[in-house]
């Protein structure tokens, strides 16, 4: 039974500081519990997705939402699902800063990123673009 969950959260202060040790720990961590995602992240946002087996993918969301790096953690999309989309990524990585604001723009109301706004399809949806066109740093 595999399901796919998205959700948003405001990074905390030293978060993006610390998301290189954050994403070695999380492909370590994935690549042994069979997760797969991408997370997005602009100056103050994460969005992340994540695909696995819905005990691992729950059980992962349970340790993110405690995780102090972030807040107001809000669950935009959860769904079960026959079949992977990141099934390449333990954890992709697209810094949404340094892309064309027109991926976000085709999604939003507005050109800056702010799921907390947007539905958790158009969300996912954006998340399916950035990763088809390839804008994912660091495939590990
Ligand atoms: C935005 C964000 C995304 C994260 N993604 C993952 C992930 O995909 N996999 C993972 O194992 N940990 C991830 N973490 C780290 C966990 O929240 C947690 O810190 C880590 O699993 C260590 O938990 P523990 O101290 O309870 O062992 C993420 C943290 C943040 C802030």
């Amino acid at each position: 039974m595999l399901v796919r969950l998205l959700y948003v959260s405001r990074a905390a202060d030293a978060a993006l500081k610390d998301l290189d040790n954050i994403l070695q720990h999380a492909r370590t961590y994935n690549a042994e519990h069979g997760i797969t995602g991408a997370l997005c992240y602009s100056s103050n946002i994460f969005m992340q997705v994540l695909e696995g087996s819905r005990t691992e993918v729950n059980r992962l969301y349970a340790t993110i939402l405690r995780d102090p790096h972030h807040t107001d953690v809000e669950l935009l999309h959860y769904e079960e699902i026959s079949e992977r989309s990141y099934g390449s990524w333990t954890m992709g990585r697209v810094d949404i800063s340094r892309l064309n604001t027109s991926t976000v723009l085709k999604y939003s109301e507005h050109a800056d990123f702010n799921p907390y706004a947007n539905s958790g399809k158009m969300s996912l949806a954006m998340m399916q673009e950035l990763v088809a066109t390839a804008n994912i740093i660091g495939r590990a």
